[in-house]
């Protein structure tokens, strides 16, 4: 499908999963705030991508539509987590590319994470067996041109059909 009235492309395929061109941090906003109504305490996001592909931007943008539009989101890099007491849940944000072992994640209090808030995790294959299966996955690539980005959603369990509900909006 090809999203009607507007220059961004979205594209639905057989598997469920959704293709949206980002082409600016604009749209990755407008992304972020057609996700952020479908998420609930407990739940999982993952995001894939290289490096500066745009996941912590995506990242920020959701924490900024689910709370405070000013909140500050400083990318955790080096703490490798930051949290966030949200009007809904609290929200645990992850970067997980400097973590040594996955076991060392739960020096991150990633069981309280994984139990009520929800956890958006950055290099999600840092965790090996403990990332969760039940979750979203967001893939961001570069597009050609190098500019702009491109967003692939999918997802596990009951992700499935609110995806599609993502897709009705
Ligand atoms: N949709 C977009 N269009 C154009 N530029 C973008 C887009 N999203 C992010 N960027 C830019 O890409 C750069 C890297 O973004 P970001 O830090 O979010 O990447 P990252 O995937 O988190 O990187 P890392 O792997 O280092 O954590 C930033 O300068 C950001 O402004
Ligand atoms: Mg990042």
């Amino acid at each position: 499908m090809i999203a009607a009235g507007s220059h961004i492309r979205e594209t639905t395929a057989s598997d469920g999963s959704i293709t949206i061109d980002l082409p600016d941090e604009k749209a990755t906003a407008a992304l972020a705030g057609r996700l952020a109504p479908l998420l609930r305490g407990g739940d999982v996001v993952a995001f894939r991508g290289d490096l500066g592909a745009g996941k912590t931007s995506l990242a920020r943008a959701l924490i900024r539509a689910l709370g405070d539009p000013a909140e500050p989101v400083p990318s955790p890099t080096f703490t490798l987590v930051q949290t966030y007491s949200l009007p809904a849940f609290d929200l645990w944000h992850f970067d997980l590319y400097r973590l040594e072992s996955a076991e060392d994640a739960f020096e991150l209090d990633i069981e309280e994470a994984f139990a009520g808030g929800v956890s958006l995790i950055e290099w999600p294959d840092r965790l090996g067996r403990w990332l969760p299966e039940r979750r979203l996955e967001i893939a961001l690539n570069f597009t050609d041109d190098g500019e702009s980005r491109r967003a692939v959603l999918s997802g596990c369990g009951d992700w499935a059909a609110r995806l599609a509900s993502l897709r009705d909006d």
